[in-house]
């Protein structure tokens, strides 16, 4: 058993106080229609602690005298009637031999040994508002406990999540691994996907393409609902309907990244679908690949988050005032936000065991510092849609270009650049 997650525990423990409880529960089951369900995903926050992949599960964490931490799962109970149907089940003995649990029991007892585990503790530590049910749970165990004992002192709430979110801010080595290896099937998606489109596939035959690559590579899942649009589709910052045909002389945004051992990849790449770029199309490229270049370069222990994103501002702006779409100084027009008429997100995010991860962006009240282990995304863009007020060759222009970068002590590493992102790369690919 990869003692990994013990560790982690452990880390947790050791920032929380002692006497105290923590309650993470893992997914349960979804269903897409009646009872035909989507393939399981696990809790993001279970998965990082636990490494266990049974839904209905909860771990609890109780943080006793020297922060040391003993780890109780409530797991699916064996059944050999569901093992048929469903598949295997770990059952208490199992998920205690082969993650490390100090204790397991069955899934069904939890309401009944939920209060007694609380009783005397200071404070319960769990993810406040993120379900209905288990603030119910959280309450009802707490109001248990304390009729079991009048005397007893209080026992507050407090909220797990960016305590735990913090913690899976900067990535162990595991991690780092993982997303690697992540990322690396990823950008040879994108690679093969670049030599394959033709004008007259359609956005659902790409997302197919992508889907096919990942898994041949071990990514079954996406981690995320790709973008695939072709031309003005581009400027739906989430269009996910990826049905249309793809047409010559359009460009085709695909932001897409697969899901490996459940850490997300990242990646957006845009690219002509007949293999050569406008002149129009082009000069857009040009400005947000500087902006995407010079922001990478940002992304460093000296800096903080939204040093990017000012750098990626100001090339956009700029290039935006040397095309002729906007009008002004560049000082004047950032300190009015002009760029967010055609560049309206923010240049990137946590990436971790979700796309959009965990964990803060502000510290102390203060934009956070960049720490070697983080990951974030870098990704500007320049939508143009028909709508927009400027000249009629922009229009339908949408461009983003996105990487996924491990911030380290000397700099940062990114971990995508195997798919080339320069325009000339991308048109030798594609010839
Ligand atoms: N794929 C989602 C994002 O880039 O934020
Ligand atoms: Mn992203
Ligand atoms: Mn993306």
């Amino acid at each position: 058993m990869n003692s990994r997650y013990t560790e982690r525990r452990g880390k947790l423990g050791s920032i929380l106080p002692e006497n105290t409880a923590v309650v993470i529960a893992g997914a349960s089951t979804q269903y897409r229609n009646a009872d035909s369900s989507h393939a399981f995903r696990q809790d993001s926050n279970f998965w990082y602690l636990s490494g266990f992949n049974e839904p209905e599960s909860t771990l609890v964490l109780l943080i006793n005298e020297n922060n040391a931490v003993q780890s109780i799962a409530f797991v699916p109970e064996k059944d050999e009637l569901k093992e048929i149907w469903d598949g295997y089940r770990a059952g208490p003995e199992g998920a205690m031999k082969d993650h490390n649990f100090d204790l397991a029991y069955n899934n069904t007892e939890i309401n009944d040994r939920l209060p007694d585990l609380l009783a005397g503790r200071n404070q319960v530590f769990y993810p406040v508002g993120k379900s209905q049910s288990l603030d119910a749970n959280v309450i009802e165990w707490i109001k248990t406990a304390k009729s079991k004992d009048r005397h007893s002192s209080t026992i507050d709430i407090a909220d797990a999540s960016s305590k735990v979110g913090n913690q899976r801010l900067i990535k162990d080595t595991d991690e780092i691994e993982t997303m690697k290896k992540a990322c690396m099937i990823s950008a040879e998606a994108h690679v093969e996907a670049m030599k394959f489109v033709q004008p007259g596939m359609t956005e659902q035959e790409m997302e197919a393409f992508y889907q096919y690559q990942f898994a041949k590579r071990g990514g079954r899942f996406s981690a995320y609902t790709p973008i695939i649009a072709g031309g003005e589709n581009a400027c739906v910052l989430h269009y996910i309907e990826n049905s249309k045909p793809l047409k010559d002389g359009d460009l085709l945004l695909v932001d897409a990244g697969c899901e490996f051992e459940l850490y997300a990849s990242d990646i957006t790449r845009t690219y002509p679908i007949n293999g050569k770029f406008s002149s129009a199309q082009l000069a857009i490229y040009e400005i947000v690949l500087e902006a995407q270049v010079k922001s990478i370069e940002a992304i460093s222990t000296k800096n903080n988050v939204m040093d990017a994103q000012i750098v990626s501002e100001k090339i956009i702006t700029q290039g935006l005032i040397d095309l002729g779409i906007l009008n002004g100084s560049m000082e004047d027009l950032h300190a009015a936000g002009a760029f967010k008429a055609f560049y309206m997100h923010k240049i990137g995010h946590w990436l971790g065991i979700d796309v959009h991860d965990a964990g803060d962006y502000m510290e102390d009240g203060e934009f956070m510092k960049f720490k070697p282990g983080m990951i974030t995304t870098v990704e500007p863009g320049i939508y143009i849609s028909s709508s927009a007020d400027v000249d009629e060759k922009w229009k339908g222009i949408g461009i983003r270009i996105e990487d996924d970068i491990l911030v380290t002590a000397n700099g940062n590493e990114n971990l995508t650049d195997l798919v080339p992102s320069d325009p000339k790369e991308i048109e030798a690919l594609m010839a």
